[in-house]
């Protein structure tokens, strides 16, 4: 059986050489083809190498003028839509109905688990400016932001959910939009939870089922014992 280790030996003087004339002759013959072949791919690879250096080609922003309007980069032809972008369920993308208006309807149904999420992002995003309660006090505008409106006025509680969705997509006057910090699905989330906020504002006690009652009556009284 022949191995690498037999293999090597006999290119090495002290090898196998039964034959005299190779173990002499061999190991100079084989590094100056070595050597040789080195030359030569160094020479062919460094010429690939430039060829792929001069190659003609555009690099950004660099102008043309082989196009009409001397800009080396394409405009994308207009209605491109890259994969996955289609967007075309209008009201959970833009909160618009099919008339063009700010729509009351939700895109998805208003689960537990939606107002949860809701809850949570809004706490993230949101009360930095509109506090926890959404009535406009947060943090930095205690230390001088501009002051957002409360959420808890008779005009923000009539607005139609897309108004809601479309002022976190666009932004509103000073308030900055947050269309790239927060995707569709979750600022409908958000806008389910301001209902709830606005909600927590106005309700009576005709609001919460009846057997629900006796517990907020016992926590409210928990909590005045706890204030003594
Ligand atoms: C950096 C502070 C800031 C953050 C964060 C912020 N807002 Fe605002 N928001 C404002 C200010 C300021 C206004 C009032 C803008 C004006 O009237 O020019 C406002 C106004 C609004 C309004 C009322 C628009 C109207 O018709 O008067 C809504 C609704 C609203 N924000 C929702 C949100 C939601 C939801 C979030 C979280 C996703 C959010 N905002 C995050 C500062 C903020």
């Amino acid at each position: 059986m022949r191995t690498n280790h037999q293999r090597i030996g006999q290119s090495l003087p002290y090898g196998r050489g039964s034959d005299q004339d190779r173990y002499h002759s061999d190991p100079s013959r084989d590094r100056k083809g070595a050597i040789g072949l080195l030359a030569l791919s160094l020479v062919l690879l460094s010429a690939c190498r430039q060829d792929m250096h001069d190659q003609p080609k555009y690099v950004p922003l660099r102008p043309s003028d082989f196009f009409a309007d001397g800009r080396s980069a394409r405009s994308i032809t207009e209605g491109t839509v890259a994969r996955g972008h289609l967007n075309d369920d209008t009201l959970l993308y833009t909160g618009k109905g099919a008339d063009g208006k700010p729509s009351n309807e939700f895109p998805m149904p208003v689960t537990k688990a939606l107002m949860l999420r809701g809850e949570q992002r809004y706490n993230v995003y949101c009360t930095p400016c509109h506090d926890r309660t959404g009535s406009g006090n947060g943090m930095i505008v205690r230390r001088g932001y501009r002051r957002p409106p409360t959420y808890h006025s008779d005009r923000l509680r009539q607005q139609p959910n897309g108004y809601l969705y479309d002022v976190i997509t666009n932004g509103f006057g000073a308030m900055p939009d947050y269309a790239a910090q927060i995707p569709p699905p979750d600022r409908w989330a958000i806008v389910a939870y301001i209902r709830a906020l606005q909600l927590s504002q106005q309700a009576s006690i005709d609001d919460v089922p009846a057997a629900a009652r006796g517990q907020l009556e016992g926590a409210a009284r928990g909590r005045l014992g706890g204030a003594k």
